[in-house]
């Protein structure tokens, strides 16, 4: 398979992967298809925050990889988060069952192969599966990345921000898409005339786009996204009492067909972890890393906004200690503007059948720094469960490009039965606070209702509760979150927008003018 002397290539790996810190065990060198177990193939904890790739064809490996850093995270006591589109991750909570193959392939490479299961936490968008439900509210979201998931032009993303501001400005809360729509529906119709007149540069034709849009956002899947309890992302870094890192598994099994909902969930969630994270540069070990699988449902039909956001997000979230692995089956489905900022990459076989594989390989073959290796060739000849790895040395350099077989997972390499992860999802610390959904006096309730207080009038203090109308629910926050529990409609207006969407307005005029009118007013708090 190459030409170097194999005494050669076993040095240099060596040497290469030689680190002081800790890190994740990969695998081992394969030189002409024969492990070197003394040749251990591992990448730097404190490199994670540098994000990497994980690719290869269909069923060479790429989920059993995820799963062997994600064990290995966890054992480190370093938070993960897997999005589970296959439904094949969730076995991660249960002791893997060792047989023949496995027992060869750890002999093989020197892993001591130990069944395991990890403390794992099931979640699902919007309720959509068995796991905690995963939601936000419209006003935490905010205009600016609206304007990016809706792919509105200019001229509609002002006019979205002036939308939230009447909103925030008239005590309208916005925690779902039917309150938002609510509003516009009102600015448009006679009786909001005098508001939207009021507001300037809103105009009803420019409100009516956007009404359409957030309905075909709606149509598209989105809308059970959006609402309450709002998931606290804190809630993902967590440690288990024997201080292993949590792994959240977000099952996503049933969003397959609704990728608007997934890329709408993981902007949210990234924007989110930037916005509230200190800065932390470069930690000894990240605070929590992210594992995409299927990662091309992202990309797949994305705009350009929207790239452009992941693209900066995935830059930036590097310096408050978060790490970002994509998997997916061919490079070229991830981003190239993204894919220039993976430090890691292990890449599985590919295939070369047609123009287009071939097109694909060869661009593969052109992330990798130079080697001994006919990459062209090996790419198209590994077995499964093998991997060409390049990872960045403690040093921030390139490590050398090594022919691996990878370990095995020590967890369940299937899913986990469905009675495994209903009892992990009844015992979870976070159901009391997430699993019921609230649909509180919101926009759309006041308007109904026209209930609507006069704008920006402070009212007395103490604030008044919003009264409970027999069909609502109160919120059913548990201990653990006072500062979150029945907010007055002003306290919310303050806390939820001020701290989030304005922030994420800011550096547009109306941004600044609600930032400054409530500094110091809100913070989250962090654990
Ligand atoms: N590191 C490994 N250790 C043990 N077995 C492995 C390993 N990698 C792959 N396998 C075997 O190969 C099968 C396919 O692997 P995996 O599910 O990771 O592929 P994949 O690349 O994610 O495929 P797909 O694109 O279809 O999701 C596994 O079910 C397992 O039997
Ligand atoms: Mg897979």
């Amino acid at each position: 398979m190459t030409d170097t002397p194999s005494t050669d290539v076993t040095a240099a790996v060596r040497e290469g992967y030689a680190f002081t810190g800790p890190v994740l065990e990969l695998g081992a060198l394969l030189v002409d298809g024969t492990p070197v177990p003394e040749a251990q193939i591992r990448v730097p904890l404190a490199m994670l925050n540098r994000h990497g790739l994980v690719a290869g064809a269909t069923g060479t490996g790429k989920t059993k990889t995820l799963q062997v850093m994600a064990e290995q995270l966890s054992a480190q006591g370093v938070p993960v988060f897997l999005a589970d589109v296959k439904g094949d991750l969730s076995g991660v909570s249960q002791p893997g069952r060792p047989d023949d193959r496995l027992s060869a392939r750890a002999t093989s490479i020197g892993q001591d192969w130990q069944a395991t299961g990890y403390p794992v936490e099931y979640l699902a968008l919007g309720g959509l599966g068995s796991g905690i439900p995963v939601r936000a509210t419209v006003t935490s979201f905010g205009p600016v990345l609206l304007s990016k998931v809706l792919d509105l032009n200019e001229t509609q993303s002002s006019s979205l921000s002036l939308i939230f501001h009447f909103a925030d400005q008239a005590g309208l809360a916005l925690l779902d898409l039917k309150d938002l729509r609510a509003v516009i529906q009102y600015l448009v119709s006679e009786e909001g005339r005098g508001d939207l007149d009021g507001l300037g540069g809103l105009s009803k034709a420019t409100a009516g786009v956007i009404l359409r849009e957030l309905v075909a956002f709606a149509d598209a899947g989105a809308e059970v996204f959006f609402g309450e309890p709002e998931f606290d992302t804190d809630d993902l870094m967590r440690t288990a009492p024997d201080g292993r890192g949590v792994v959240t598994c977000l099952e996503l099994a049933g969003v397959q067909d609704r990728p608007a909902l997934f890329s709408t969930f993981l902007l949210w969630l990234l924007a989110d972890l930037f916005h509230d994270l200190p800065e932390a540069g470069d930690l000894p070990k990240p605070k929590l890393v992210f594992f995409f699988d299927e990662a091309h449902l992202l990309f797949r039909d994305a705009s350009k906004a929207f790239l452009e956001q992941i693209t900066q997000t995935v830059r930036l979230i590097r310096s408050k200690g978060i790490g970002v692995f994509f998997v997916t089956q061919s490079p070229k489905d991830v981003d190239a503007d993204v894919l220039a900022q993976l430090g890691s990459r292990v890449q599985h076989a590919l295939r070369a059948f047609t123009p287009d594989d071939a097109k694909a390989l060869r661009q593969a073959v052109s992330t990798f720094p130079m080697s001994g290796y006919d990459l062209e060739e090996l790419l198209t000849a590994l077995g499964i469960g093998e991997a060409v790895v390049t990872v960045l040395s403690e040093r921030g350099a390139p490590t050398p490009v090594a022919w691996t077989r990878m370990r095995a997972p020590q967890s369940l390499m299937a899913p986990a039965p469905a009675e495994a992860v209903a009892a992990a999802v009844a015992a979870s610390p976070l159901r009391g606070e997430y699993a019921q959904a609230l649909d509180r006096d919101s926009a759309y309730e006041r308007l109904q209702a026209r209930l609507a207080p006069p704008p920006a009038a402070p009212p007395p203090v103490p604030a008044p509760a919003p009264v409970p109308a027999p069909a609502r629910r109160e919120p059913a926050r548990t201990s653990g979150r006072p500062e979150k529990s029945q907010p007055s409609v002003v306290e919310e207006v303050v806390r939820s927008s001020a701290f989030k969407s304005f922030l994420r307005s800011a550096g547009t005029v109306l941004g600044r003018e609600i930032t400054r009118s409530v500094l110091g007013t809100a913070s989250r708090r962090r654990r």
